[in-house]
């Protein structure tokens, strides 16, 4: 998932969404086939797509900007992602995401500048009675403050 990987070949590309190609609707799984392989969507995806499912490039382009969880670029080693849903809002979640993304020095989106850590929002874990709600690399955290991100942060490295 780091940046300094190469960017993906067409055929690589190719390679992992043919077995999808006979789906009805197959641009999301095939975005999300190509993100869950590069850890986002890499530019080199789009005329690929677009060649495949006879899609404008702009089209293409429209769908990985529309949803939040596509990215098109790296990420760090870790995602960290806060929720910014009212649940956790009305519980400190605000403060919780300030706090941290002053101690990690980014905005949301950002990646530390040694790579370790990309924070993103998210809106809504399924853990609205135990906000504020967070998640690292895809495990979930409830009643976190900003002590344990960082201390989970840290163990997770
Ligand atoms: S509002 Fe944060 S988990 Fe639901």
């Amino acid at each position: 998932m780091q940046s300094t990987a190469p960017a993906p070949l067409p055929e690589e590309i190719r390679d992992v969404i043919a077995p999808l190609t006979g789906l009805e609707g197959p641009l999301l799984p095939m975005l999300h086939a190509i993100q869950e392989v590069w850890g986002h969507v890499p530019q080199a995806a789009v005329p690929v797509l677009a060649d495949v499912l006879n899609l404008g490039r702009a089209e293409v382009h429209g769908v990985i900007s529309f949803y939040h969880d596509f990215r098109d670029h790296p990420t760090g080693r870790h995602v960290l992602k806060i929720c910014r849903a009212e649940a956790c809002q009305s519980v400190g979640g605000t403060a919780v995401a300030q706090e941290t993304l002053a101690r990690l020095g980014v905005d949301w989106h950002g990646t530390t500048a040694d790579g370790a850590v990309t924070v993103e929002p998210v809106y809504c874990l399924g853990l609205c009675a135990c906000g504020p709600a967070a998640m690292i690399d895809g495990r979930v955290l409830g009643r976190v403050d900003a002590a344990r991100l960082a201390a989970e942060l840290e163990a997770a490295s």
